[in-house]
C-alpha cells in the first residue's frame, strides 16, 4: 500500500519535472535574441516579443512613450520579427534621406503584400522592393502623370469637375445635416481614375460604392490588430481571422480591374494613348521583353495609384471640415482672403495658392493635425546598416513615425492644436518648415504628392468660396480624435453647409 502510493507520488513528480522541462525547452525555443549592437527597447518576452505592451488597435501613444524612454531610435519586437521605430525628423532624415540606399526597402512577409494580391514578380509601386524594376516604374509612372496633365490645367479640370458635383450634393442638402463620410472618396477616385482609364464613376455606381468601402474597410485592417498578429505569427495566418476579409476584397478588386483592363484594350490604338493604362501599353511593346514590365504589373499599379491616390486625399479634406467646423473663425478667415484673391474670377486655379498665404497655412495645418499616413508604408533594410551608432541586420522591418514629427516638439510653434501660425513667418508670409512630412520624405517620398497638393488646394478653396461649413447644433463637441490604420480617419460626423451671399 505504502510502496504504491510512493510510485504514484513518484510518477506525479517525474511528470511535474517533465512538464517544467518541455515548458523551460519552449521557453529557450522561442527565445528571442536581440541582435548585436540593436537599438535598445523593450526586452521581448518568448514567442509574444513586445506586442503585450501596445494597444494594438492603436499604437501610436506607446509608441511616443517608448521614444521617451528608449530615444529616438528603438527596438521592437513584432512576435519574434525585430523592427525599428524611427522618431523625430532628425532621425528620420539621417535613415530615409541620408541613407536611403540602405533604409528604403519594403518589407515581404506581410499581411499588406500577401493580401494586394501581387504576384513576386509584379510588385507594383508602393509595395515594391528597392531595385531597377521600382525604379524605372516609379519614373514612368510620374513621366506619365505628367503628360496626362499633372502641372496643366488639363489635371486642375479634371479636380474641377469633381469638386463641382461635390459642391452640388452640398447644396441639395439645403442647410440639412449630412454625412461627408465617402463624399471625397469618390471625388478623389475619380480624379485618379480619369487618369488611369479615362473614366469616371457616379456615385451611385456599383464599381463606386465597391471601391470606397474597399479603401475605407482595409485601410483600417492594414496596421490595424489583425494585419499586426498576421505579421507577427506565420501561425495564425491560415485560421479564419478577420484578415481574411481584406483578402476577400483585394481579391474581388483585382477582378474588377481585369475586367477595365480587358475592356479598354478592346478599343485601344497602339501609339494613340488615351490614359494611363494605354500609355503603359505602349512602353510594354516598345520595350519587347523587358522584364521589369508585365500586364501583371500594370495591374498591380492600377491598384496601388488608385488606392493610394483616394483614400489619403479623402481623409484629409474630412479632417480638413472638421477643424475648420470646430475653429470657425480659422474658416472665416481663409474666406475673406479667398474672396479678395479670387474676386471676379470664375473658378479657382492652382496658381492663386500665391496669394493665398493664410489658405496655404491652413491646408498644411490640416495635413500635419490630420497626420492621414501615421507610420508611412513600413520600410525595411537593404543590407546590414547602422543608425545612431547601433547595428540594424539586412531585412529588418522599418517603422517611420511621421507622426511624431508632425507633433514633434521643438519642430513647431504649437505642436499640439490646430494653429495656422505653425506655418506662417512674422510677415504673415507662408513657410514650410522642414518638419512637414505628411508625406514621408527620401526616394519613396509619396509619388502622389504633386496630385494630392493641387486636390486639396483646389477642392478646399472651392468648396470654401461658396459654402459655410457649419456643425450641427444639435450634435455633440466635434471629437478629433482620429480612427488608427495605415490611413487615419476622423471620426464619423455631420455637417451643414450653408451657401454664402458673395460681396
Ligand atoms: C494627402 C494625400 C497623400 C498623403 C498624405 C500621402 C502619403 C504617402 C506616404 C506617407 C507614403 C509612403 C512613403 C514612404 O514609404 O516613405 C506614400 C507613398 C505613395 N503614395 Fe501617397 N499620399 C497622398 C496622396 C497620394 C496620391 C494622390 C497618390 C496617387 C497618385 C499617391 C501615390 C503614392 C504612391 C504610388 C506611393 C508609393 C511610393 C513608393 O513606394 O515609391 N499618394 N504616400
Amino acid at each position: 500500500m505504502v510502496g504504491e502510493h510512493q510510485t504514484h507520488h513518484h510518477n506525479m513528480l517525474v511528470s511535474l519535472a517533465l512538464l517544467l522541462a518541455a515548458a523551460f525547452g519552449l521557453w529557450v525555443f522561442f527565445q528571442i535574441q536581440r541582435p548585436k549592437n540593436f537599438p535598445p527597447g523593450p526586452p521581448p518576452i518568448p514567442l509574444f516579443g513586445n506586442l503585450l505592451e501596445i494597444q494594438l488597435d492603436n499604437p501610436i501613444a506607446d509608441l511616443e512613450r517608448l521614444a521617451k524612454r528608449y530615444g529616438n531610435v528603438y527596438g521592437l519586437f513584432l512576435g519574434s520579427r525585430p523592427a525599428v521605430v524611427i522618431h523625430g525628423v532628425s532621425a528620420l532624415k539621417r535613415a530615409l534621406v541620408n541613407k536611403s540606399a540602405d533604409f528604403s526597402d519594403r518589407a515581404e512577409d506581410l499581411f499588406v503584400r500577401h493580401a494586394a494580391h501581387t504576384k513576386a514578380q509584379a510588385p507594383g509601386v508602393v509595395l515594391s522592393p528597392y531595385n531597377s524594376g521600382w525604379r524605372e516604374h516609379r519614373r514612368f509612372t510620374l513621366m506619365t502623370l505628367r503628360n496626362f496633365g499633372l502641372g496643366k490645367q488639363s489635371m486642375e479640370d479634371r479636380i474641377l469637375g469633381e469638386t463641382r458635383r461635390v459642391m452640388e450634393f452640398l447644396e441639395q442638402s439645403d442647410g440639412e445635416p449630412i454625412n461627408p463620410e465617402t463624399l471625397f472618396h469618390k471625388a478623389a477616385s475619380n480624379i485618379i481614375f480619369q487618369v488611369l482609364f479615362a473614366k469616371r464613376f457616379d456615385n451611385e455606381d456599383d464599381s463606386m460604392k465597391f471601391f470606397t468601402n474597399f479603401f475605407r474597410e482595409t485601410s483600417k485592417i492594414i496596421n490595424g490588430p489583425w494585419s499586426l498578429l498576421y505579421d507577427s505569427f506565420p501561425a495564425v495566418r491560415y485560421l479564419p481571422l478577420p484578415f481574411k476579409r481584406g483578402f476577400e476584397m483585394f481579391k474581388m478588386s483585382h477582378e474588377r480591374y481585369l475586367e477595365m483592363f480587358v475592356e479598354t484594350k478592346k478599343t485601344r490604338v497602339p501609339g494613340k494613348p488615351r490614359h494611363f493604362v494605354d500609355a503603359y501599353l505602349d512602353e510594354l511593346e516598345k520595350r519587347g521583353d523587358e522584364a521589369f514590365f508585365s500586364e501583371d504589373q500594370l495591374c498591380a499599379i492600377i491598384l496601388d495609384l488608385h488606392f493610394a491616390g483616394t483614400d489619403t486625399t479623402a481623409n484629409t479634406l474630412l479632417s480638413g471640415l472638421l477643424y475648420l467646423m470646430k475653429y470657425p473663425h480659422i474658416q472665416e478667415y481663409c474666406q475673406q482672403e479667398i474672396d479678395k484673391v479670387m474676386q471676379g474670377k470664375n473658378e479657382v486655379s492652382f496658381e492663386d495658392r500665391v496669394q493665398m498665404p493664410y489658405v496655404q497655412a491652413v491646408i498644411h495645418e490640416i495635413q500635419r493635425t490630420a497626420n492621414t499616413v501615421p507610420l508611412s508604408v513600413f520600410h525595411c533594410t537593404t543590407r546590414d546598416t547602422e543608425l545612431m551608432g547601433y547595428s540594424i541586420p539586412k531585412g529588418t522591418l522599418i517603422i517611420p513615425n511621421l507622426s511624431s514629427v508632425l507633433n514633434e516638439k521643438g519642430q513647431w510653434k504649437s505642436s499640439h492644436e490646430f494653429n495656422p501660425e505653425n506655418f506662417l513667418n512674422e510677415n504673415g508670409e507662408f513657410v514650410q518648415p522642414e518638419a512637414f512630412m505628411p508625406f514621408s520624405t527620401g526616394p519613396r517620398v509619396c509619388l502622389g504628392e504633386g496630385l494630392a497638393r493641387m486636390e486639396l488646394f483646389i477642392i478646399l478653396v472651392s468648396l470654401l468660396r461658396k459654402f459655410r461649413f457649419i456643425w450641427p447644433e444639435d450634435a455633440e463637441e466635434p471629437d478629433l480624435t482620429p480612427v488608427f490604420g495605415v490611413t487615419q480617419t476622423p471620426k464619423p460626423y455631420s455637417l451643414k453647409v450653408q451657401v454664402r451671399s458673395r460681396c
